[in-house]
């Protein structure tokens, strides 16, 4: 199969509607990263996406939809704090995830009574699903473990051949992928941190906690994604905080004595410090925002370049960071958590 990527006009949209409605899947933009996308009713295009991806089966997706959608298509129940956040953010990266009991096909959440539902931002994703009408299951356009896609470029990397379009909305201004904030329970409680922090939807809602999984076994663990090794650059990876700088750099020094290619990522603070040791350096800038939207782009490039890279954590770890951190540990560990 020729994989295409077009540049969003309402051609592309016309041709990635029909693909949708034939059963395939189409990459596309959102603000955040690239999604891969297929309609959310249709059992053999959400199969696919798994597939395609070689998503673990038991990892759910999240349905996106426009601004205008009805939501009570698809949720059996909204509590008054998630109407409130809807309000806050109409669009924006953040997944509600409701109760909701055959709306979409059963594979979407993979047997649990919830749905994940998101309304980005991006104008060419809100044109997409406005002309498609229906809610759009859409993962990150990764092969699963790998880092998730900040341009089509990316997808394209991963999926040539395997699908037949990526609709080209530039560059995702976002970087890292929404947060999920679960809204079956009292309150709301982030599963995956994003963009839209804690301290946002407290602010709005008055309360929001943070899942946190034990990993135990037996545990039923809400959101199944976060068990996975994710994220991840195909070089080798080692993670150090600032406080662990010396160790960082005696590791770069001795692993490019015995001739490895070695690369250093870590915020602008440090970047003079490598530098004068003539290390090849992912800088991922001053700012937070600036910091999640090259993070992903950054390590992508390092695996093209390098065999073994060092991270430095941030050194501000509360807001936005608290997601752009987490997304570098999973990048940096080597297993999926193994449950015992
Ligand atoms: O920004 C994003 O959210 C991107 C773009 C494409 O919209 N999408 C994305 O999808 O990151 P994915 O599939 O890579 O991550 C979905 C996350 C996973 O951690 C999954 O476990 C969680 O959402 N999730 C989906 N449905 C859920 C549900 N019903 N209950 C709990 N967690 C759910
Ligand atoms: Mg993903």
């Amino acid at each position: 199969m020729k994989t295409e990527i077009k540049a969003i006009t309402p051609d592309s949209i016309r041709e990635a509607k029909n693909i949708i409605e034939k059963g395939g899947v189409v990459a596309i933009p959102t603000e955040t990263v690239y999604g891969l996308g297929g309609n959310a009713f249709d059992d053999s295009a959400v199969a696919k996406i798994f597939e395609v991806k070689g998503r673990p089966s038991d990892n759910p997706l999240i349905a996106h939809v426009h601004k205008d959608y009805d939501l009570s298509q698809i949720v059996d129940y909204e509590p008054d704090y998630a109407k409130k956040l809807r309000q806050a953010y109409p669009t924006g990266p953040l997944t509600l995830v409701y109760p909701s009991k055959n709306k979409v096909s059963p594979r979407v959440s993979c047997g649990l009574d919830t749905l994940a539902v998101r309304v980005p931002s991006h104008d060419g994703a809100q044109a997409f699903l406005r002309a498609v009408g229906i809610p759009i299951v859409a993962p990150s356009a990764n092969i699963s473990k790998h880092v998730s896609p900040t341009s089509a470029k990316h997808v394209l990397d991963d999926f040539d051949g395997k699908i037949p379009l990526i609709l080209d909305g530039g560059e995702c201004v976002g970087g890292i992928e929404s947060t999920v904030c679960d809204c079956t329970g009292d309150v709301p409680v982030i599963l995956r941190a994003g963009l839209i922090t804690r301290e946002d939807i407290a602010n709005i809602v008055g309360d929001c906690k943070v899942y946190e999984p034990t990993f135990a076994k037996g545990e039923k663990v809400k959101s199944p994604g976060l068990l996975y090794k994710h994220y991840s650059p195909r070089c080798q990876t080692r993670l150090f905080t600032a406080e662990e700088l010396e160790t960082a750099v005696l590791l770069y020094q001795s692993e490019t004595k015995a001739g490895k290619k070695v690369a250093i990522l870590c915020e602008d603070k440090w970047s003079s410090l490598f530098q004068t040791l003539g290390a090849p350096l992912f800088n991922l800038g001053k700012e937070q925002s600036e910091m999640a939207m090259k993070l992903y782009k950054l390590l992508r490039e390092a695996e093209e370049k390098c065999e073994l890279l060092i991270a430095i954590e941030p050194t501000e770890k509360t807001g936005i960071m608290v997601g752009v951190l987490n997304r570098l540990q999973k990048a940096c560990v080597s297993e999926d958590i193994k449950r015992d």
